[in-house]
């Protein structure tokens, strides 16, 4: 190992491909090749300046800049690169922009609102890391009248699949015949974790948006359109404390 070396997924993320996680995916998958060779092994070191590196054989070069945009996803789209199902994904959305850029984390198919997406490998990995705790918050349509104490239980943090959820912050914005809508904030990004709480105490969902992440809210963006995001929008991100005010 030299000072020139690095490690392939590290690589990878530094030259926007994904997140450095996803990157090991794809090094598992046996799409990557180092002069040549395909490599499916975590850590191998690399020299990008002598060696070349290739992804479903295109040549991985470093990033000349990185690009951050706020999408504000509508539902019906995927926040996959592709789909065996031919359903729309998000990035068909970012019209005009030619550099690959992916999306940090996941919404589901029918979730609308706030989808970051760059081509940051290092910054998507941080935004989704466990120990920097991002905030999300989200608008959920929930069918009847949850009580004050099922809202409780869901702040405490409740058993999902064996593990209990973290505490949540959760307001109710308005009850309207016999639905109510709710916002909450969470910190985890467990897989379709608000649909999962709602479920549990007997009030499930039928309309989620995703309207921040940390103080970096969505605002007036309409649904399919996105805008770019300057340095000081990516540290609202990482802060900590939400206000009340709705979608500011
Ligand atoms: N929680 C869900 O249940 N779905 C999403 O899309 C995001 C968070």
């Amino acid at each position: 190992m030299n000072n020139r070396t690095v490690r392939l997924q590290k690589y990878l993320a530094a030259c926007g491909i994904a997140s450095r996680r996803k990157a090991e995916e794809i090094i598992t998958q046996g799409r990557v090749t180092v002069d040549g060779q395909v490599v499916t092994a975590m850590g191998v070191q690399v020299d990008p300046s002598h060696q070349e590196i290739r992804l479903d054989g295109t040549l991985v070069l470093p990033q000349e800049g990185f690009l951050y945009v706020l999408l504000n996803k509508p539902a019906g789209y995927v926040t996959t690169m592709s789909d065996p199902q031919g359903r729309p994904i998000v990035t068909s959305l970012l019209h005009g922009i030619t550099t690959r850029l992916f999306p940090v984390g996941r919404l589901d198919f029918d979730t609308e609102g706030a989808l970051l997406l760059t081509n940051d490998g290092e910054l998507a990995q941080k935004i989704q890391h466990p120990s920097y705790e991002v905030t999300k918050t989200y608008e959920a349509q929930v069918y009847g009248r949850p009580s004050a104490a099922k809202i409780l239980q869901l702040e405490q943090g409740i058993i999902l699949e064996g593990k209990k959820t973290a505490p949540a912050q959760l307001h109710i914005l308005a009850r309207k015949g016999s639905t109510t809508s709710i916002r909450i904030t969470i910190h985890e990004g467990r897989k379709r974790q608000v649909k999962k709480m709602f479920q549990a105490i007997g009030h499930p969902l039928f309309h989620l948006q995703r309207t921040a992440y940390g103080n970096l809210f969505l605002g007036g963006l309409l649904p399919g359109k996105f805008q770019f995001l300057t340095g000081d929008d990516l540290k609202k991100i990482f802060l900590k404390k939400i206000p009340l005010q709705k979608n500011k």
